[in-house]
């Protein structure tokens, strides 16, 4: 099993929540994934003016590991400068559960050293994944 990073994932949230680009909610934020591979991607969140089409950094910090070839993730860290510790959103979680065991990590830490940790599956029970798919009756009304 691959050792969990954190001190690598906490910097790398870090320096990824100083590149948000938050000009409305003024809420930056960082997320760093560890893939399985071991390497490590970030993203930030990129608002837009039309507020929808704002995108958050977990999904942001996907994509770009996406793109590189990854598929598969040992943890999520979510870094943002405030004293209340910050979980992923509701959309975001549903896109972790895609890629990450229901048992891995998902923590959140902030600019005064805090940090908390759940798992995937605490934070979405019962999650409808991959697995549904594969096993569909893959029912066809036009046939
Ligand atoms: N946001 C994230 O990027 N991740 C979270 O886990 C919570 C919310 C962003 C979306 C928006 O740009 C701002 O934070 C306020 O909701």
């Amino acid at each position: 099993m691959t050792a969990i990073n954190w001190a690598a994932l906490n910097a790398a949230a870090k320096a990824a929540s100083e590149q948000a680009y938050a000009p409305y909610s003024h809420f930056p934020v960082g997320v760093a994934v560890q893939a399985s591979s071991g390497k490590i991607y970030h993203g930030c969140n990129v608002e837009n003016a039309s507020y929808g089409g704002t995108v958050c950094a977990e999904r942001n910090a996907i994509a770009a590991a996406v793109v590189a070839g990854e598929r598969k993730f040992v943890a999520l860290l979510v870094y943002t400068p405030q004293s209340k510790l910050t979980p992923p959103c509701g959309i975001c979680r549903q896109v972790i559960a895609e890629f990450f065991m229901p048992e891995a990590p998902v923590a959140s830490s902030n600019h005064l050293g805090q940090q908390q940790s759940w798992t995937l599956q605490q934070l979405l029970p019962d999650a409808f994944t991959p697995t549904y798919l594969a096993a569909s009756n893959k029912i066809n009304k036009d046939s």
